[in-house]
């Protein structure tokens, strides 16, 4: 079956599918995007998920091209013609097309574009056995908090980590804090039991799933803290994982080559999964 995408306010199947040559995504990165795991025929964290896009696109100024109820309505519809009930959505909106110049016209009919993938999202193996994570320099802007497609510094570090045979680098700013992962959240036990995860302040995307999980840890009474942790702290560590939409909760167990822990996935991080497990199955049922 082909691939059928929502462009412009067409579906098309994706060869057919395409935005101009001076498209401001294309040349400057300019635009947003979010990725949302459809499970059971049903979007998960969906409002967040929205909530977050109108942020992002507020932050760039740019005006939202339709309202969250028609957004919905694309969405389905274009998971409804890749016949998913399980899978991804990916949500992409720029400013707009117009004569390459940087600074951009007042207003702009944004260009926007939907695409399905099938499938579980992630590899069980590697929530079951956990990942390996690389450490690599955060070389990002001052507004990781934004979902831009602007993500060079993202894709370049998880094809080093690809090269290295880890799964994911963690990005550690010029104070020695470890910010995030590429496309994932970054979080550790330390030897008290206590959870820690870098503040949703500008250096880090605030991850739904990460919000989710801090969520559930709050209404199980578990130790968090939203604070940045270095990387003497991680090398401590009794458990690491990371958070995503796509890697729901997976086990870090070595960083740099060196184990977390035992280098087994650790008890406060299966219970992590059971509880997101539950979270989704609840939400989606
Ligand atoms: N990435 N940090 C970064 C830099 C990310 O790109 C992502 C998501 C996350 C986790 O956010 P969430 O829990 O909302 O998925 C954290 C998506 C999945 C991607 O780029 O494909």
């Amino acid at each position: 079956m082909s691939r059928i995408a929502y462009v412009m306010g067409r579906y098309v199947v994706h060869r057919d599918g395409g935005v101009s040559i001076e498209d401001r995504g294309f040349q400057f990165a300019d635009g947003v995007y979010e990725v949302i795991a459809l499970t059971n025929g049903r979007f998960l964290d969906e409002a967040a998920h929205l909530e977050r896009l109108g942020r992002s696109l507020a932050e760039l100024r740019i005006v939202p091209p339709m309202s969250d109820r028609a957004l919905m309505q694309v969405m389905r519809e274009t998971m409804r013609r890749n016949g998913l009930k399980n899978g991804s959505i990916y949500i992409q909106i720029t400013r707009g097309s117009a004569p390459r110049e940087h600074g951009f016209p007042a207003s702009l009919p944004p260009t926007v574009v939907m695409t399905a993938k099938r499938g579980k999202p992630v590899d069980p193996r590697l929530l079951q056995d956990g990942a390996k994570v690389i450490l690599i320099p955060d070389i990002r802007w001052g507004r990781c908090d934004i979902k831009t497609v602007g993500l060079l510094p993202n894709t370049l570090g998880k094809q080093t980590a690809r090269e290295a045979g880890a799964f994911e680098a963690w990005q550690v700013d010029r104070d020695g804090f470890v910010t995030e992962g590429t496309s994932t959240n970054a979080w550790m036990v330390n030897a008290a039991g206590e959870i820690i995860t870098h503040p949703a302040n500008h250096r880090i995307l605030g991850g739904v799933t990460r919000g989710s999980i801090l969520a559930l840890l709050r209404r199980e009474g578990l130790p968090i803290s939203e604070r940045p942790f270095t990387v003497d702290d991680l090398r401590g560590a009794g458990e690491a994982f990371l958070t995503s939409t796509i890697s729901m909760v997976i086990p870090v167990v070595t960083v740099d080559g060196r184990a977390i822990g035992d280098g087994k996935p650790g008890p406060m991080t299966r219970r992590l999964q059971e509880l997101y497990n539950a979270h989704a199955k609840e939400t989606t049922a």
